[in-house]
């Protein structure tokens, strides 16, 4: 059965361009994304991982580690990093999983067949510090994806962890949230001081605490 969201993410062993890693103990008690691309020395991946390393220290400011992963040999993912900081400015500065032999890309079911049964899908998994996947998004091959709103989503995701908060539709930082329903009122006036709105009983919106 595909992963879903709330179980724990598996762990594996791989060869990755920063060497070696037990992906478990690799990600500690850091958040993780793990994505996938098609193949190297491909267009759309190549905007992918530059802007990936752009975003890095928006990665670390929220606890999140990023890593990246595609069918092809170490050797290809070292010369392809090259192009990558040539073409797009930015050195790939997280690690990029080698997984020749599929073991990671069959693991967490990143070939989809009837779209190519030898390459990967653009999968991303989020993973919380507990280890548990709490977002998979699959893209295709001819879709570039938007980092930013994976960003996003891990705003709203710790937003809810830390402050039992969810996010509304199109929500940015910095906008209000929404008190998660199984917030009764009393303990909402205690949890934010700086009071809240009631549109309807269950639709409360309240400013994010700093
Ligand atoms: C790309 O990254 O540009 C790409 C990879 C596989 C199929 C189509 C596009």
């Amino acid at each position: 059965m595909a992963l879903q969201l709330g179980d724990i993410a598996p762990d594996f062993e791989a060869d990755t361009t920063q060497g070696n890693i037990k992906f478990h103990d690799w990600l500690g008690t850091s958040w993780g994304v793990l994505f996938s691309h098609p193949k190297d020395y491909t267009p759309v991946c190549t905007t992918e991982l530059g802007y990936t390393a752009k975003l890095k220290p928006e990665f670390d400011r929220r606890g999140v580690k990023a890593i990246g992963l595609s069918v092809d040999p170490l050797a290809d993912h070292v010369n392809w990093s090259k192009d990558i900081e040539e073409t797009q400015g930015h050195k790939v500065n997280f690690p990029m999983i080698a997984d020749p032999e599929r073991k990671v890309a069959n693991l967490y079911g990143m070939i989809h067949p009837n779209a190519s049964d030898t390459l990967t899908v653009r999968s991303v998994f989020i993973i919380d510090a507990n280890k548990k996947i709490r977002l998979t998004l699959t893209y295709p091959a001819s879709t570039g994806r938007n980092f930013d709103e994976i960003l996003r989503v891990i705003d709203s995701l710790q937003l809810t962890d830390k402050h039992k908060l969810a996010t509304p539709v199109n929500w940015k930082p910095g906008e209000d949230a929404i008190i998660v329903p199984s917030v009764s009122d009393e303990d909402a006036k205690k949890l934010f001081p700086q009071g809240f709105k009631t549109l309807k009983p269950y639709l409360r919106t309240t400013a994010v605490p700093k």
